[in-house]
């Protein structure tokens, strides 16, 4: 079926359901031909250029967090263009977009709008014009998909059955600009809410996720260790903080050494090697790795001279609440009592609030599953391990059911691509059409399938709206 006789059928299907008032009335195939004609759209050269175009142009000026004024004001524009409404400012220079009925159910889709502040080393067109600046992380790419979903489902706004809402955040890598728009109530009302991220380690074409928890939650410490400086030839006559600083950073090491159960890296590593469908509500309950870097550590500045003091910092991660809690603990502990051994003070300070750990929605991992083999075919959907890494799309998650998943981008015959955060990092550019499509067609479907039964909801409205 050609893409005209699909929008008629949708739109057939449309009135028959607004008479009907029934739940989802869409056969299993003709809810399978969304996603297949929504990539198939995507990939047209109007959409995907411009895409391309949205993303280089990013590319070239990028932001950091809560600055992403132009970034911000360029989405505006473009939303101003397809004629989509949106709230702005939230969070600084964070913005939703409505698109559908203005009613419900309603549904988010998510894309973090910030760069890194690090220098590009890749010499090509449109390299970062801002020194030290860099979208290192893909989220450049993201912005794009996400207008270019705006693009696909504002070209299908009469078959929407209720709201899809675009999410457009600041501050995703350390600021927390997620926390900051869920806390101004920007998924009232919201049934799930989606995110993608853009992955080198995925061939294009796939995609990966898994279900329960698949990103550890985070925090981030920073210490200063105080003791006397004084001449590097009398050390009887100072309290070196550079000694106390190192014993203190060779303590730390044995917090998840010593302490933490070394069965459960092996448990979730093992079952993450022989992952099948009935294991993963096991590893689901059984991921708890836990990591303590210092990634951090100055002090002095002579050959000489002992400092007064020293400064240490670094990153733990676990995979609950209590583990970060109970590291966040045991880091203060170890800091200030080691220092003491060695005669020195010290002070320990932490980020607040820490990354929650992002946890998958079973329901919406089976709901993604089915979306994304429609669209790309089972054999390309990987269920992933979890990862150590962090995500400020679980402060959204913790809000409402929400589910997070990597976007493939590596192609082999193109050579190999860098990961995320280095000076080495290209997106390919191919992706945008899956990650715009993924967005619309899980966004469309998720409102056709979870129609509220009765009209009795009718009344809610959403608080932007
Ligand atoms: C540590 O703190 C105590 C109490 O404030 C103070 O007396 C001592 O001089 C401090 N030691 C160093 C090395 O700063
Ligand atoms: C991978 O790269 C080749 C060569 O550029 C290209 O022909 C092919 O379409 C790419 N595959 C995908 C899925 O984009
Ligand atoms: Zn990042
Ligand atoms: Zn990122």
């Amino acid at each position: 079926m050609d893409f005209s006789k699909w929008v008629l059928l949708i739109s057939a299907l449309y009135m028959l359901l607004l008479t009907t008032l029934s739940n989802c009335s869409l056969t299993p195939e003709e809810l399978a031909e969304i996603p297949v004609n929504f990539l198939k759209f995507a990939k047209r050269p109007e959409i995907s250029d411009w895409m391309v175009g949205i993303r280089r142009k990013i590319h070239e000026n990028p932001e950091l967090g809560f600055e992403e004024f132009e970034t911000s004001k360029l989405i505006r524009a473009e939303l101003d263009k397809m004629g989509i409404p949106y709230k702005y400012p939230i969070a600084i220079t964070g913005l939703v977009g409505f698109i559908g009925t203005g009613k419900p159910p309603f549904v988010a889709i998510r894309a973090d709008m910030d760069a890194l502040a690090m220098q590009e080393s890749v010499e090509w067109e449109h390299k970062s014009k801002v020194e030290g600046k860099m979208h290192g992380c893909g989220h450049d790419a993201h912005v794009a998909m996400l207008l270019g979903a705006a693009k696909l489902l504002q070209e299908h706004r009469h078959d929407i059955q209720g709201t899809v809402i675009l999410v457009f955040q600041p501050a995703e890598e350390g600021g927390g600009g997620a926390k900051i728009m869920a806390d101004a109530g920007i998924l009232e009302n919201v049934g799930a809410i989606f995110g993608l991220h853009v992955s080198s380690r995925f061939p294009i074409g796939t995609v990966a996720s898994r279900s329960g928890s698949i990103l550890a939650g985070s925090g981030v410490f920073e210490a200063v260790i105080s003791g006397k400086g004084g001449h590097a030839a009398l050390p009887q006559h100072t309290i070196d903080p550079i000694l106390a600083a190192s014993n203190v950073i060779v303590s730390l090491q044995h917090i998840v050494s010593r302490e933490a159960d070394p069965l459960d890296s092996q448990v979730s590593l093992s079952l993450s090697l022989s992952l099948s469908l009935s294991l993963s509500a096991c590893v689901l309950v059984c991921v708890s790795g836990e990591v303590v870097t210092v990634a951090k550590f100055q002090g002095g500045n002579a050959f000489n001279v002992i400092p007064n003091s020293a400064t240490i910092g670094g990153t733990f991660r676990a995979f609950s609440k209590e583990g970060l809690m109970e590291l966040k603990q045991r880091i203060e502990e170890v800091i200030t009592r080691q220092a003491a051994v060695q005669r020195c003070n010290a002070t320990v300070n932490f980020n607040d609030p820490f990354f929650p750990v992002t946890v998958n929605s079973e329901e919406l991992h089976q709901y993604f599953g089915n979306v994304a083999r429609d669209m790309l075919g089972e054999n390309n959907i990987i269920e992933m391990k979890p990862l150590m890494g962090s995500e400020d799309f679980s402060f959204f998650a913790e809000v409402v059911p929400g589910y997070f998943y990597y976007v493939g981008m590596q192609n082999e015959t193109q050579g190999q691509l860098q990961p995320g955060h280095s000076s080495y990092f290209t997106v390919n550019e191919d992706a945008l059409p899956y990650g715009a499509a993924l967005h619309a067609s899980l966004a469309t479907r998720y409102l056709l399938e979870y129609q509220p039964k009765s009209t009795s909801s009718n009344g809610i409205s959403h608080d932007e709206l």
